[in-house]
């Protein structure tokens, strides 16, 4: 493990990150008085019971119980692992995130680690190389030449990889185990290495959270310059050479299976994507966020894989695919569809969308503009219309044996959809273009799972004191700073009570905390469970009230714990064990007592 993430930690994220934002982020938020609500992205409804409270940085659904911090929230709903949530916030805040000494990083990590920041500073020293190599101008004159602004050259961090086989070592000062690790040099076969990368413009790959992962490197000449572009030829002879685009192999910390092109920059760039479109190449990515078009990502030069897919859901629920209208492109995206199946539940959304023969979408987004080339999104075929369409196109629909073979080839692709409502729509879509009784898909039918049962469980009362205090904390954390006595409830025997003191111990030290923040104290404990149970419903006092009511549920425990204690003295001195100290205080309390009696 590495070391422990610090809990000062987790507290200053959480103060930095607004969970509105998080949330607003992903799933689309109507203001609703002091709170935000929306339908539940974790159950199916129609009425929103999803509810987002900015001041008490927590989350809450009525329907199905699902609550917490923005980091609950965005472990759930991109299914991320507590540290890998706590990452994915910092690294949007601009936070690092610190570990604890102590606990040393297994080997593994500290590898990964090593690897992100030499692919860091190689994309460094590219874009460096882009601005001073003395051979940078033909690569700036070839970006010219493919009417990249230097704006979004810069945005995407375009850089240049000079000519030489060996730059590298010296430049980053890494062994060369390191830098073939980092996939950035090549072994010879005499054991020497040399770079992998030379003459070729670089576009550094970042992963979701903002680490260069890779590269793609594309030769500066031949391909799809627009007209008049510069000396494209003269590059290829200076001595250009391989695949007109080379990717980072796969590594540690770069999947191409998983990783999207511009996927960071695009999160980056659209504060609620709402939906995210699919491209093949690199300079398609960036030409269109030239043109003002940024929610687009690139494969990396291989097919759309259901990791991929997942990826993008957790992130918008609508993807469009853009293909070439050509074979190829017919044949890539019905790959696609098929790697799509098993992540195509009801609420999420592909479409289709063709381009016209022998453009791309760079092309295409420079002859029709932002507004053209969104038109095409708009116009982009439905999942069911491309999947009933191409099926329906190899057989003859007039003819029983037609309509039997459509149903033999559909039935085992939608069999691979999750079962629910869609692929229930699906089955009945097919009995219906087929003619068949549905009955007669009963495999494909049947019914839909049952919704998750609800988790509600009403929360308790909440009239006991200790619990009454516990819910005021939470609803205004801020209170601790009226307690006026420091031990108020030392020596209060009553359930609760420590985890009270503990929130009152904890508050005291950084008052500042949000309702969020301190459940995330208590993550994973029973503690945390009561607590995040009592923040559900908050306390029916209106807020200039608070501090007068905290007031009074104190005191009232402060005199509980008075009696309890006075109770107690008494059984002992029944008993004839009372020390010293004890019949002092005895006697205090007796006199107290009936001084405030009087
Ligand atoms: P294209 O050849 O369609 O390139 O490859 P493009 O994006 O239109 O490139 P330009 O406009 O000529 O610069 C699409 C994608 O396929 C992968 C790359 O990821 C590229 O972006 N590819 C292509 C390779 O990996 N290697 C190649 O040699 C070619
Ligand atoms: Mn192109």
């Amino acid at each position: 493990m590495a070391g422990r993430i610090p809990s000062h930690f987790i507290d200053e994220l959480l103060t930095r990150v607004d969970i509105v934002d998080v949330i607003d982020g992903r799933v689309a938020l109507k203001k609703a008085g002091r709170e935000y609500t929306a339908c539940c992205p974790f159950h199916n409804e129609k009425t929103p019971s999803f509810t987002v409270s900015r001041e008490k940085q927590f989350y809450h659904c009525f329907g199905c119980g699902a609550h917490g911090s923005a980091i609950g929230f965005l472990m759930e709903y991109e299914h991320l692992g507590f540290v890998e949530a706590v990452e994915e916030l910092a690294g949007a805040a601009g936070l690092e995130v610190p570990r604890e000494a102590g606990s040393a990083a297994p080997s593994a990590d500290r590898g990964d680690q090593d690897l992100y920041e030499l692919l860091g500073r190689a994309a460094d020293y590219y874009r460096q190389q882009l601005r001073q190599h003395p051979q940078a101008r033909q690569a700036q004159d070839y970006l010219k030449g493919r009417g990249l602004s230097g704006e979004i050259a810069a945005e995407f961090e375009l850089g240049f990889a000079p000519p030489g086989w060996d730059n590298l070592s010296a430049v980053l000062g890494a062994k060369p185990e390191r830098l073939l690790a980092a996939g950035l040099v090549i072994r010879k076969d005499n054991g020497g290495h040399y770079d992998r990368f030379r003459e070729r413009i670089m576009f550094p790959i970042r992963d979701r959270r903002g680490r260069v992962v890779g590269f793609g490197g594309r030769i500066m000449g031949g391909g799809s310059e627009v007209q008049g572009s510069a000396n494209a030829a003269g590059a290829r002879k200076a001595g250009a050479s391989g695949p007109k685009y080379l990717n980072s192999p796969e590594t540690p910390v770069f999947h191409k299976g998983s990783e999207l092109y511009g996927l960071y920059q695009a999160r980056k760039a659209v504060r609620k994507l709402e939906r995210l479109v699919v491209v093949e190449g690199y300079m398609d990515v960036v030409s269109l966020a030239q043109f003002g078009v940024r929610n687009v990502v690139a494969t990396l030069g291989t097919a759309t894989t259901t990791e991929h897919l997942q990826r993008l859901f957790r992130v918008v629920p609508q993807v469009v695919f853009c293909f070439d209208g050509d074979r190829a492109g017919r044949e890539a995206a019905w790959r696609a569809l098929e790697n799509a199946l098993p992540v195509l539940s009801e609420g999420r959304q592909i479409n289709f969308m063709f381009l016209p023969d022998g453009e791309d979408p760079d092309s295409l987004v420079r002859k029709e503009g932002q507004a053209g080339f969104e038109r095409r999104l708009e116009n982009a075929s439905p999942f069911s219309s491309y999947f009933f369409e191409t099926l329906s196109r190899a057989v003859d629909l007039g003819s029983i044996d037609g309509r039997a073979r459509l149903v033999e080839q559909a039935r085992p692709l939608l069999k691979r959809l999750p079962q629910g409502v869609f692929r229930h729509m699906m089955a009945t879509r097919l009995a219906e273009i087929a003619r068949l009784d549905a009955t007669a898909l009963a495999d494909l039918t049947g019914a839909p799972q049952p919704m998750a049962a609800p988790r509600r469980s009403a929360p308790p009362a909440g009239t006991s004191p200790v619990r009454r205090a516990i819910r005021l904390l939470l609803q205004r954390p801020q209170l601790v700073e009226n307690l006026r006595e420091l031990d108020a409830l030392q020596g209060l025997e009553l359930p609760g009570v420590p985890l009270l003191q503990a929130m009152i111990d904890l508050l005291r030290a950084r008052p500042h905390l949000s309702c969020g923040a301190i459940l995330e104290h208590w993550r994973g404990q029973e503690e945390g469970r009561h607590l995040a149970r009592l923040a559900q419903s908050p306390v029916d006092v209106p807020d200039e009230g608070l501090a007068v009511e905290f007031a009074d549920v104190i005191s009232h425990l402060a005199a509980l714990r008075d009696e309890q204690t006075l109770d107690r003295l008494l059984a002992k001195s029944r008993l004839g064990v009372l020390s010293d100290e004890e019949k002092h205080q005895l006697k205090q309390s007796l006199a107290a007592k009936s001084g405030g009696g009087a």
